[in-house]
């Protein structure tokens, strides 16, 4: 099997395969027995690898992974919602994994990225102060975000007990694992550290799939509700998709790519 295959294959795919899971537009036929949608309804969703594509076919009942729809808030637009789900619920699972609130400091590393710029979010509304990891490239928008930056890299735990000399509380990992060793250097419990990227024996790990029932409709609220934003870091015409990916594969992207069809 090439390497391309074994990756498919852990998504349940075999190659060729199509490209892409969240999508936004409108309804355009219905199925047999299908309720609560109708033809020219705003929806956004997951079609697992096969999003970027003029039409994806989903179960409207989500009952299965990355398969699914929900309904476009007025107040969201296209592109915005298109960000919402993978991201978006990845981010709320890893939140409620660390659980903060008015009293916490979470450390967040990767900030910037797409789960990042839900995850900050999503912590400061809770109340948390938030820090968050990135270049000094991202140093502004995080702070737009709601964030204090810095610099991840050598030194990262020291330039952080500068910034919270009364300590941090919390941390998510959504890089690699620099920030859970700093966390855990800086006295954060393993129960309050969660990685998404990265397995680190002890610490919980987060997926969309562990996300609380409801969690996407909250985050369309949100958006909509003017308390979410997504900074949109790149958007490319079908024609650019390799653009897009390779943009995507070098991990400096602030905020999330859209593909417009
Ligand atoms: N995007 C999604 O929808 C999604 C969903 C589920 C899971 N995931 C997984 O979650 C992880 C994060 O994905 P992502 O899309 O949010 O972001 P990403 O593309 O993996 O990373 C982009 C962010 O990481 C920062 N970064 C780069 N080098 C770093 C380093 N050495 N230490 C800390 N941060 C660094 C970048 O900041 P600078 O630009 O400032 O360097 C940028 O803000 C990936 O493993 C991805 O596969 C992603």
């Amino acid at each position: 099997m090439t390497a391309d295959a074994e990756s498919a294959a852990r998504f349940g795919l075999s190659l060729p395969t199509g490209f892409g899971t969240d999508y936004a537009g409108v309804v355009d036929q219905i199925g047999d027995g299908v309720t609560g949608f109708a033809i020219g309804d705003r929806v956004f969703g997951g079609a697992l690898s096969r999003a970027v594509a003029d039409f994806v076919v989903v179960d409207a009942a989500g009952e299965t992974a990355a398969n699914e729809a929900y309904h476009t808030p007025d107040g969201v637009d296209d592109p915005t919602a298109a960000t919402l789900l993978i991201a978006g619920r990845t981010a709320s699972a890893a939140v409620a994994v660390v659980s903060p609130g008015p009293d916490d400091t979470v450390l967040i590393g990767g900030a910037g990225g797409g789960v990042g710029v839900f995850a900050v979010q999503l912590a400061r509304i809770t109340g948390a102060r938030v820090i968050g990891t990135g270049s000094a490239t991202s140093a502004d928008s995080l702070r737009e975000l709601g964030a204090e930056p810095v610099a991840y890299g050598d030194g990262l735990a020291d330039r952080v007990r500068a910034l919270a000399p009364g300590g941090v509380t919390a941390a998510i990992d959504l890089h690699g694992t620099e920030t859970v060793h700093v966390a855990r250097e800086l006295g954060v419990p393993d129960a309050r550290i969660c990685t998404i990227a990265t397995q680190v024996d002890g610490v919980p790990s987060a997926s969309g799939a562990n996300a609380a029932p409801g969690a996407v409709d909250e985050l369309a609220r949100l958006v909509a509700a003017g308390r979410l934003r997504v900074p949109i870091g790149a958007r490319f015409p079908i024609e650019k998709i390799r653009d897009a990916a390779e943009l995507q594969a070098g991990r400096h992207v602030q905020g999330k790519v859209v593909i417009d069809l």
